[in-house]
């Protein structure tokens, strides 16, 4: 378990206070913030904390500035990252349940009507069901088109044995179970199959994603719930091609 927390000057004590409690949790916990309270930019701090857990293999992170609303602001203009600012424990618990946070915020200048321990706990104990019609609006607010990233495009073929009307069910059932892994594997930025291909003789499906690095496609790769999804690919095609590059 592993939690990126980061902050500026304006919680200072709040974020040790918060990094003692995931510790003591059992959490590995990565501190991107300062320690002292010299004035820095929480923009870049944001920046910092939400790129380093778009390369993978964090639970979630934790922002705190002053308010925790420029941290939110900030966070939230990264492609990927789903910034929550809870008021209290019932909106922290709805932040994951409802939003799929993968960043809480907090205010070291707030006072909070519960214990931020408590509030982050609330976040801690509530979960995410993708398949809910919560998954269905996280995937509205995932990133559309991201200005830079890594692209990886991979076109199968079906197997040839298949009827027309076996292959459009086969390519339906790739789309809908690959696209169902938007927003739930770090650092997936986008990911779409298309399917205009399915009678020419290059290949039937085209994967076309984006990561933001490349151990966010490593990452992803490894997932388990893309095992599974591409276990499925395979039991359905018979070749696969793929390229990755960066713009
Ligand atoms: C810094 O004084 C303060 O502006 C910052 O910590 C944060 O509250 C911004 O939203």
């Amino acid at each position: 378990m592993k939690v990126i927390i980061a902050n500026d000057h304006g919680a200072v004590a709040l974020k040790k206070k918060l990094s003692d409690y995931m510790q003591k949790k059992g959490f590995s916990v990565i501190n991107l913030g300062v320690d002292d309270e010299s004035s820095v930019d929480y923009p870049d701090i944001a920046r910092k904390a939400c790129t380093e857990y778009l390369k993978g293999g964090y639970d979630f992170g934790i922002l705190l500035c002053g308010t925790g609303i420029g941290m939110s602001i900030a966070a939230n203009k990264v492609n990927g990252i789903r910034a929550a600012l809870p008021q209290n424990a019932y909106a922290a618990r709805m932040a994951k349940e409802h939003n799929n946070a993968n960043f809480l915020v907090f205010g070291g200048r707030i006072d909070y009507p519960e214990t931020p321990e408590s509030i982050l706990q609330s976040y801690l104990d509530a979960f995410y069901d993708p398949e809910s019609r919560h998954g269905r609006r996280v995937a509205k607010i995932s990133p559309p088109i991201p200005a830079s990233g890594l692209k990886h495009l991979v076109s199968w073929k079906l197997k040839t044995e298949m009827t027309r009307q076996e292959k459009e069910s086969a390519a339906a059932e790739i789309k809908k179970r690959l696209e169902a892994l938007n927003g739930r594997i770090p650092g997936l930025l986008s990911l779409t199959v298309r399917t205009p291909l399915l009678s020419s003789s290059d290949g039937d499906l085209l994967l076309d994603s984006t990561f933001s690095d490349e151990a966010a496609l490593q990452g992803y790769q490894t997932h388990p719930k893309h095992l599974e999804a591409a276990s499925f690919v395979r039991s359905v095609t018979e070749s696969r091609s793929c390229s990755d590059f960066l713009f």
